[in-house]
């Protein structure tokens, strides 16, 4: 069975589609063209809303902006006008930046105008913008493409206004925060910012261990090729179904329990059992859920700190077997597998991968495995046909190796 897989974009000719689609759309020359990656989770899910650590990569597979600031002789200079290549038959969406607030921009380009409206939030003299978006970052995936075209509109405004804040990591830290409160607020999804951290923070080569207790970060080396191993992501093409209900419940019940607790987030939780006995005394009919899910939320942290020495001690073919332990938990305890992922991570397991799992939020996206370098082909190979004969559409793959975070592409 062929597979298919999704190319990234060369860098260069990512910027050109999008200063092409740019002049023909607003007949001028962008100020420049700014890109940011989507991710994939190494480990750490459903951690990062909870205080706790996760540790993903960026992907080559990038979103591209053409952005011009408008000018006092362009008229209003509150204005946003975009334009995307993936949203083709939208036209042109255009908004007045001051009439910008929770419920008010409508689909793909809340994700866009929302990081304008953070920005001016934080107090940043932000004005109007027109701007083209093409991207290769495969859509609705769980491989990030709504945090690739937040970060990569952030480090545009970032540039155009002068603001520096994308010359260093605290002020990239915020430009996340920025991200995440349009993500949270003006797009209504209530993620909870690895997506974010990753696309800005990230370093080629590397994997980002973010702490997002305190926004600390590790890069912690990640060359798996060096070590004759692959990261193989499978793009189940699944859809997410009531995902957002789904998440939202999960990040609720996470609070609730930690509340009842008496901690700040879960991540605070030292001693396991003794939360699980407290826990059983307070909700009383729900106990067994809230058990499973405060246990996915501390054992999963314990995981990334596991992969983490394991990379650190150069036993990355161990990391297998802890992947394959985060999708039990995480289908479960988190209860936010389906079938698509669980048949991606069986069969890549039964393909001879070295371990695997569910990334992102879950509910369809995509999973990841380790794999033999050499193994990469036969194993999709292998996920190809299991998916074939169960009848599920063709899953598409990438090979994942870490890349750069946002910034200026031309
Ligand atoms: C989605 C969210 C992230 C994170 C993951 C699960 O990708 O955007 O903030 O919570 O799910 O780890």
């Amino acid at each position: 069975m062929t597979a298919t897989w999704i190319e990234a974009w060369a860098p260069a000719d990512g910027a050109a589609r999008v200063r092409d689609a740019f002049e023909a759309r607003f007949g001028a020359a962008p100020d420049g063209v700014w890109s940011a990656p989507g991710r994939v989770n190494v480990i750490g899910e459903h951690t990062d809303y909870n205080g706790g650590l996760c540790l993903p990569i960026a992907l080559p597979h990038r979103t591209y902006v053409a952005l011009r600031r408008r000018r006092a002789t362009d008229g209003q200079d509150d204005v946003i006008r975009l334009a995307s290549a993936q949203e083709a038959s939208a036209g042109v969406v255009t908004v007045r930046l001051s009439d910008v607030a929770p419920g008010t921009v409508p689909g793909w380009a809340a994700y866009a105008a929302g990081v304008a409206w953070a920005l001016r939030q934080a107090g940043h003299p932000v004005g109007g913008f027109d701007a083209v978006v093409d991207s290769c970052v495969p859509y609705g995936a769980g491989l990030s493409s709504s945090a690739a075209l937040e970060c990569a509109v952030a480090v545009a405004l970032d540039e155009v206004h002068d603001l520096g804040l994308a010359a260093h990591d605290s002020g990239r830290a915020a430009l996340a925060d920025m991200c995440i409160r349009a993500e949270n607020e003006i797009a209504g999804a209530p993620t909870g910012g690895m997506d974010q951290s990753a696309s800005l923070r990230c370093t080629a080569g590397h994997a980002l261990l973010l702490d997002v207790r305190d926004g600390s970060t590790r890069h912690i080396p990640f060359d798996l090729a060096a070590h004759g191993l692959a990261l193989l992501v499978v793009d189940t093409r699944a859809e997410h179904q009531l995902v957002d209900g789904q998440y939202a419940a999960r990040r609720a019940m996470c609070e609730q329990a930690a509340r009842a607790l008496g901690v700040a987030t879960l991540r605070d939780v030292a001693d396991l059992p003794a939360a699980l006995a407290r826990l059983a005394g307070e909700f009383a009919d729900q106990a067994d859920v809230v058990a499973r899910r405060v246990r996915h939320v501390v054992t999963e942290i314990a995981r990334v700190e596991e992969v983490v020495r394991l990379l650190d001690a150069d036993q990355v073919e161990q990391v297998g077997p802890v992947l394959t332990a985060a999708h039990v938990s995480l289908r479960d305890d988190y209860e936010v597998s389906c079938r698509e992922l669980d048949l991606a991570v069986d069969s890549c397991l039964a393909a001879g991968a070295l371990g695997g799992r569910m990334v992102g939020g879950g509910f369809g996206g995509s999973a990841v495995a380790l794999v033999r370098s050499g193994d990469t082909g036969r194993v999709a190979a292998a996920v190809a046909a299991a998916f074939a004969d169960a009848g599920l559409a063709a899953p598409a793959f990438v090979v994942a190796t870490p890349a750069e975070a946002a910034g200026r592409t031309a």
